[in-house]
């Protein structure tokens, strides 16, 4: 069974609490999710192999660190994931950035698929799948069974908010996928959205409605 991480520091609940009032403008929003994304990639990154070496201060030799293991790839799924890969790429810049195309079908609320682009040897890398909003998972599992199609063996799920609907989804489609959010709300209304959530994340942070 996939683990959930609820990533609540207080400096997240703070920002994430401003995120969510109705008043806070695009920029705002827009800036906090860059700064919430930051502080959990510190936590998605834990258990990131790291090897010793011997590195040379000014005042002599001693034993350094050096993170190792499997390359990353940054996933986003369109359009509000984008929010997130930024503050990702400022921790770990040589990663590599796929992306995938979702959009919710506004009355079936089932994803519908319209763009796929990802690095060529994304089988061979840990890849951090993000989006802001985890509401009936379905996004969420179709992108990533939409990686697994390519090979790819280890698959983190990055949230701002999630509904339990949405994290009972992807721990049955996907055991193998932990994953991380900075809330776990209480449910989803009649449209789908999660409450209390914050809105349309996509629309918020690009300001189209
Ligand atoms: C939102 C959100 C997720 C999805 C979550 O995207 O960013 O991708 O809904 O809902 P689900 O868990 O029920 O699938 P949306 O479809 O509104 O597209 P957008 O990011 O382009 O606005
Ligand atoms: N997508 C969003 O942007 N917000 C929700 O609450 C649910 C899906």
């Amino acid at each position: 069974m996939s683990e959930l991480h609820v990533v609540d520091h207080p400096l997240i609940k703070h920002k994430l609490s401003i995120m969510r009032e109705k008043s806070t403008g695009a920029k705002d929003f827009r800036q906090l999710l860059d700064e919430i994304t930051m502080l959990m990639g510190y936590e998605i990154s834990r258990d990131f192999p790291i090897s010793e070496k011997q590195i040379e201060t000014p005042m002599g030799v001693t034993t350094g660190y050096e993170v190792g293991g499997k390359k990353v790839a940054i996933v986003p799924i369109l359009r509000a994931g984008m929010g997130m890969v930024n503050g990702l790429l400022e921790l770990m810049p040589v990663a590599r950035v796929g992306h995938i195309g979702l959009y919710r079908n506004e009355e079936t609320h089932t994803p519908v698929v319209y763009y796929c682009k990802l690095p060529e040897d994304i089988a061979s890398r840990t890849v951090i799948l993000c989006d802001p909003m985890l509401a009936t998972g379905g996004s969420a599992s179709d992108a990533a069974a939409m990686l697994k199609e390519k090979g790819v063996k280890d698959i983190r799920m990055l949230c701002l908010v999630s509904a339990p609907e949405g994290v009972k989804k992807m721990q049955e489609d996907h055991p193998d996928i932990d994953i991380y959010t900075a809330s776990l709300d209480e449910k989803l209304n009649d449209n789908c959205y999660i409450l209390p959530g914050l809105g349309d994340a996509g629309d918020r942070l690009y300001g189209t409605k």
